[in-house]
């Protein structure tokens, strides 16, 4: 092991004799990334090979379970010794899967000079070569390097490194390897899906060493990443100053400024890209079940049109959303005769943030049922034996009443069910976005994070997958009541609800007499209701019950103070104490 060398100039000298044309500057030959990909070995047969000559870059971890390969070439050396490269890059990206590569990409775009890395070197590869293919007006911009040592050395001071890797363990990995090379007053940028209490253990950690650490979430996918995501970066204020000029510029641009702001202090970028998620959820599975509603009666109705064009229809009005855009998109697709989207195993998966929604929600109290009928939806779409055998066995409705009861809603005429179900469908957004809302605006007030909701409904107008024309709606009540309790206390949502809640009411108990499940249609109504009711009995006896079983003790409408009743004896209201 003591022939290890810091930073592999033996290899590099070794290749240098070999062929020195090789060694000098490499980041835009293919001829040379050929030569690279000639030279690639697996792990083991490097280590042992030519153990003697190299150094993996420090932290690597050879135990990792992911089994990286580790490619030393010519390019790795001449980037770990290359001096031209050192201070030169306004930031660095570490992680080139979908997420990072394009984010890179983004960045060198927008006139910035970016250096990559990625733990195993063919992404850096594919990198350089997809940036040569895509972005020749920018050539200079993006460097590749397969040293972290050298990744760092080549960015300007105070250094701004984002990273772009699995959440987690992953995301340790990296700190823990990359903290050695920085110096007090660098920043690292997490743009994982983070769960944000990691971030503020994460800052705080480095904050001991001088180090900023933001958690940013970032929206968008793919797409969104190479030409405009939503940003969602939380975490010291310095931090932010340090990296808005670039941020401003890679993220999407809508009619009221880039779709990026400086979310707030600790987690709160992760947080709220977490519920962002978990609206975003509940929006598709809206969608979802108004589709199968709509597909559903489409074959027993006279509907001479084509799905795709209601969603194309809606995508001109209220409704109007990137989801609903793509839905439209997805219902045009064919193989042969056949669309695509029947042909898809109906199993909806999910990666974890809905799931961190929902909890989060149940730990600080706040209702969001509507996101959380959209996860269990997805839960019970993977019992797909389970439902096969009982499809077989429980019964839903016969043809006759299945005829009566579209009629009785007049759904015979096609146009009137589009109609009912674009407010439906409106209604329920807007039950939806409230409960996501609310959930910020608890967690802003118990971490005192001090959110601005007007600020998080602009930035999410652009880039991200729910992106939405109603989003404007949303920032100007935040506009006109910066302290709004709820969305539906807003004045135009409260006209919109009006406006729609007899659609909602019919189409969830339309659905529900046919058969076809509408948990997020159904769970937005009810909290609809709930919302709207000045007394809820159903809770006054939950608190009867309560005391009954378990002296939980009661408050009343009529006076004040705690109170006790002997339930099971005369019945009689015990005082426990007179302060509320
Ligand atoms: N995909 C999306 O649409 C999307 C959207 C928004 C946010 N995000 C978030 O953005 C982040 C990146 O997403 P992604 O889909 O591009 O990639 P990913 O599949 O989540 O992660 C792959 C990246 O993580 C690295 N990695 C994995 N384990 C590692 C370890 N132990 N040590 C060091 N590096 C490790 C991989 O390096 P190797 O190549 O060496 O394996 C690769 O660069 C994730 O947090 C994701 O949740 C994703």
């Amino acid at each position: 092991m003591n022939t290890f060398v810091d930073d592999g100039r033996k290899l590099s000298a070794l290749y240098f004799i070999q062929t020195p044309v090789l060694s000098t500057r490499f980041y835009y030959s293919s001829a040379v990334s050929k030569f690279r990909k000639s030279l690639f070995v697996g792990h083991n047969v490097l280590k042992n090979v030519v153990n003697p000559f190299i150094s993996i870059p420090r932290g690597f971890s050879n135990t990792s379970t992911d089994s990286p390969r580790v490619s030393m070439t010519t390019q790795q050396q001449a980037a770990t010794s290359s001096d031209s490269s050192i201070n030169t890059a306004d930031i660095g990206l570490i992680g080139l899967a979908v997420m990072g590569q394009n984010l890179a990409l983004n960045i060198a775009e927008k006139g910035f000079r970016v250096s990559v890395y990625n733990r195993t070197s063919t992404k850096t590869d594919d990198t350089i070569n997809r940036f040569q293919l895509e972005q020749k007006n920018c050539l200079g911009k993006l460097q590749g390097f397969y040293s972290l040592e050298s990744f760092v050395r080549s960015l300007k001071r105070p250094r701004k490194v984002i990273i772009m890797v699995k959440a987690g363990s992953p995301v340790d990995a990296t700190i823990s390897t990359l903290e050695n090379y920085l110096e007090p007053g660098d920043l690292i940028v997490d743009g994982g899906n983070e769960w944000y209490e990691n971030t503020q253990r994460r800052a705080e950690a480095l904050s001991s060493k001088g180090i900023l650490y933001m958690g940013m979430g970032v929206s968008g996918g793919e797409d969104g990443a190479r030409h405009g995501p939503s940003l969602m970066p939380g975490g010291p204020v310095e931090a932010w100053n340090l990296v808005n000029d670039i941020l401003n510029k890679i993220a999407a641009q809508v009619d009221d400024g880039p779709c990026v702001t400086y979310i707030g202090p600790g987690g709160s970028g992760n947080y709220v890209k977490m519920v962002h998620n978990g609206i975003e959820y509940a929006d598709m599975q809206l969608i979802g079940e108004v589709y199968d509603i709509l597909r559903t009666l489409s074959q027993s109705s006279h509907f001479d049109g084509q799905l795709y064009e209601i969603f194309e229809r809606w995508n001109g009005g209220d409704l109007q959303s990137f989801l609903i855009e793509i839905t439209s998109q997805i219902l045009q697709f064919k193989e042969k005769d056949n669309l695509v989207v029947d042909r898809i195993l109906d199993q909806s998966g999910s990666k974890g943030t809905g799931m961190w929604t929902i909890q989060e929600a149940a730990k600080r109290g706040i209702p969001i049922s509507t996101i959380s009928a959209a996860l269990d939806a997805r839960y019970l779409s993977s019992l797909k034996d389970l439902r096969v055998s009982l499809s077989r066995q429980l019964h839903g409705i016969g043809t006759t009443e299945r005829n009566t009861i579209i009629s009785f809603y007049g759904w015979n005429d096609f146009e009137f069910l589009i109609s009912e179900l674009e407010k439906a469908l409106f209604a329920a957004k807007i039950c939806c976005y409230a409960q996501g809302m609310a959930l910020i605006q608890k967690a802003s007030l118990d971490e005192q994070w001090q959110l601005d909701c007007g600020e998080i409904a602009r930035i999410w107008k652009g880039g991200c997958i729910i992106r939405a024309r109603f989003l404007d709606r949303i920032k100007e009540a935040y506009k006109r009541q910066p302290n709004l309790l709820s969305l539906l206390e807003d004045e135009h949502f409260v006209r919109d609800l009006n406006n729609c809640q007899t659609a909602l009411r019919r189409v969830v108990s339309g659905a529900s007499l046919l058969g076809i499940p509408v948990p997020a249609l159904a769970s937005a109504l009810s909290y609809y209701d709930s919302c709207r009711k000045e007394i809820l009995s159903s809770s006054q006896l939950i608190q009867a019950q309560r005391d009954f079983f378990g002296a939980h003790t009661y408050k009343r409408l009529d006076k004040e103070g705690v109170f006790h009743s002997r339930w099971s004896e005369d019945g009689s209201s015990i005082p426990i104490s007179n302060s509320s």
